[in-house]
């Protein structure tokens, strides 16, 4: 059965933006937040704290979180992979910080540079951290369906990553397919493993969109009683550590489908194509919503 409602996380402003080739304007960053927080979403990711030397996109991240006007009832997460971009995410203003790890190794050197342990022991240092400061910290799994440099990720190895991250702590833990490669099938098979270790209520998949797959990879986990999902406003996203990951499921889309299954959401479809309507005027692209595609030919 379907969950009656569902929480969307739009990530667009991080997860696409991060992977922009031209740097994007802190105001038109602005806008995009403030755009997307008149749509009715709840969630809106709104930069990382990370090093500037690693993603310059979000080197403007003080300013971002400054910037925005915060509505009450919304939440502005960021990305934190460390204590450092923890302190400074905090000092800007944010009230929730993410932090991401991975089910594979190679991924977890090139994305923060260091082993899954050692990114367990960094996690740790800012959980304690943010308990302190009533914080709450959502946690990224990433390649839980496959690895731009291992290939094939065992859902054991997203369960026991999982696992460690809930017992930690993290309210919630976003599965990714980083580089969008799962099926329906994998994405079953890893959800079985993940559901034994992580209530399912806590679970959420971010999907990206490379292979085509990621609506059906979010249907089947709905169908498994998942209820939060990931998505970026006109398909923005990828992982500057992912060469060819192109973006996340676009929003629109999913809402779209969310709106035929008559699950809730409670985002305005048309508010939220207006948003990708200037996102990609800004950057001046051609949308990856179909949805938005095909009401452009209305
Ligand atoms: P490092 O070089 O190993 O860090 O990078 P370090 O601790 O040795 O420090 C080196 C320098 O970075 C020092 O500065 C630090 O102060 C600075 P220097 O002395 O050279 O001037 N530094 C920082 N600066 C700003 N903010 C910080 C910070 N920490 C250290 N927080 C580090 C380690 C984690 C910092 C680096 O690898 C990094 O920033 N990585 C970020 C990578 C990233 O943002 N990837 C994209 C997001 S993940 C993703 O997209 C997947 C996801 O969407 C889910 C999915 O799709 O699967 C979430
Ligand atoms: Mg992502």
């Amino acid at each position: 059965a379907f969950p009656k409602r569902v929480k969307v996380v739009e990530v667009g402003p991080r997860d696409g933006l991060q992977n922009e080739k031209t740097v994007v304007p802190t105001p038109v960053k602005i806008s995009l937040i403030n755009m997307l927080s008149e749509t009715g979403l709840q969630v809106i990711e709104a930069t990382s704290f990370v090093s500037p030397k690693w993603v310059p996109q979000m080197a403007d991240h003080t300013e971002v979180m400054r910037g925005i006007n915060k509505l009450p009832g919304i939440s502005y997460p960021v990305l934190t992979p460390n204590l450092k971009g923890f302190q400074a995410a905090v000092a800007a203003g944010a009230k929730e910080v993410s932090i991401f790890g991975a089910a594979s190794e190679l991924f977890t050197k090139k994305n923060i540079n260091c082993s899954i342990e050692e990114s367990l022991e960094r996690f740790d240092e800012v959980m304690t951290a943010a308990r302190a400061a009533s914080i709450p910290v959502r946690g990224y799994v990433s390649c839980v369906l496959g690895c731009p440099y291992e290939g094939k990720i065992s859902p054991a190895k997203v369960a026991e990553v999982s696992k460690k991250m809930y017992a930690m702590g993290c309210y919630e833990i976003s599965l990714g397919d980083t580089i969008g490669i799962g099926t329906p099938g994998s994405m079953r098979e890893m959800l079985t493993a993940v559901m034994k270790e992580v209530p399912v209520g806590a679970l959420a998949v971010h999907c990206h969109d490379t292979y085509g797959q990621a609506l059906a990879n979010i249907l089947v986990a709905l169908q498994m009683g998942v209820s939060v999902v990931d998505a970026s406003v006109a398909g923005l996203g990828g992982c500057p550590y992912a060469q060819g990951a192109s973006g996340n499921v676009a929003t629109e889309d999913l809402v779209y489908m969310l709106n035929g299954l008559g699950i809730h959401t409670g985002v305005d479809l048309q508010k939220l194509m207006d948003t990708g309507t200037f996102i990609c005027n800004a950057l001046n692209r051609r949308t990856n919503s179909k949805v938005s595609q095909a009401n452009c030919r209305l």
